[in-house]
């Protein structure tokens, strides 16, 4: 695992490594430990090209607590906007002897292109491109979801509803949820907003939210991703939340114990209420908290991916 770039075509126990490593950080985390040295030494440069909370202040923390010096660019203020090409940028930042890119872009294939660009010894993340892959969302919320139904998924029915067409977080989801043998996965979405290729993804598409939701043990909204739109025909705001907004009554056709998540950030009054939101079911915060460990899962991952190239190569000379 020398990149983290996708979840599409990594193995299920790949996939279980991930989570078990997390595991063991989030118990880091809980004991108050505010380290470990496992990356010290190791200089992170997070290069968001795209606005972030969640997901660059997590990369960061993650890093910091596995003892890295972190870089963040802040892209607006950097030479790129005086033309300067995106392999410029990343020969420059290279040449300051960096480790590890967190990469999030507006373009399918951006982390991709740096991986492919990169030094040997330089892993690259990505922290979200375009409509393509948010791999460690998608990790987030399967250690997320263990934690809170246990290690079997194949006893457990979730629904991804929203925007799945736009939304990078989407895709990764049915693929982590897939690989780890998720008894069904479903997706509920208007027409519009199913993508063309959803029978090719192994799910089970719905168009009418109380019908995809009945009975489900998981419930993960989207947000409409009006960025990435481009004039496609949408319903309004208010007619949208009255055919796919979850509320406390809609709620009702799901398992009793089902458990109600979002990769943030929330639309309040489009996608959901705000009594879902802030609910006993609901686990979002709780989501923001596993990233921390999931990212750390991550990072020491590659980096040890590195580690252990080398040392073969030394063993073959
Ligand atoms: N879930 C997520 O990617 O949130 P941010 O855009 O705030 O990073």
């Amino acid at each position: 695992l020398r990149h983290f770039l996708t979840i599409e075509g990594l193995s299920h126990s790949i996939l279980t490594e991930i989570l078990d490593t997390a595991e063991s950080f989030a118990g880091v985390t809980a004991q108050q430990v505010k380290k470990v040295p496992l990356l010290r030494g190791k200089t992170i440069v997070n290069l968001f090209f795209e606005a972030s909370t969640r997901t660059r202040t997590t990369f960061e923390l993650a890093a910091k607590r596995l003892s890295a010096d972190v870089l963040n660019i802040n892209i607006d203020a950097s030479s790129a906007v005086k033309g300067e090409t995106l392999l410029d940028t990343l020969r420059n930042l290279e040449a300051m002897h960096v480790d590890m890119f967190v990469v999030r872009h507006a373009d399918s294939g951006a982390a991709h292109f740096f991986a492919r660009h990169v030094a040997p010894h330089i892993s690259v993340l990505n922290a979200g491109d375009g409509r393509h892959a948010h791999p460690t969302q998608a990790m987030l919320d399967m250690f997320t979801i263990r934690r809170v139904k246990g290690p079997d998924f194949g006893r457990l029915r979730v629904a991804i509803v929203g925007d799945i067409m736009h939304s990078r977080v989407a895709r990764s989801q049915i693929h982590a949820l897939n690989t780890l043998n998720t008894g069904e996965v479903r997706i509920v979405a208007p027409k519009t907003l199913v993508p063309v290729d959803a029978e090719s993804l192994g799910v089970q598409v719905f168009h009418d939210l109380e019908a995809g939701i009945r009975d489900v043990d998981v419930i993960i909204m989207l947000r409409l991703q009006r960025e990435r739109m481009q004039g496609a025909m949408l319903p309004s705001e208010h007619e949208y939340f009255h055919l796919f907004g979850l509320t406390e009554q809609r709620l009702a056709v799901a398992d009793p114990d089902v458990t109600v998540m979002h990769p943030g950030p929330i639309n309040r009054g489009v996608e959901m209420d705000s009594q879902v939101a802030d609910g006993p079911r609901s686990v979002i915060l709780e989501q923001v908290t596993h990233g921390i460990a999931v990212r750390m899962a991550v990072m020491s991952m590659t980096m040890r991916a590195h580690t252990d190239a080398e040392a073969q190569e030394k063993q073959n000379v």
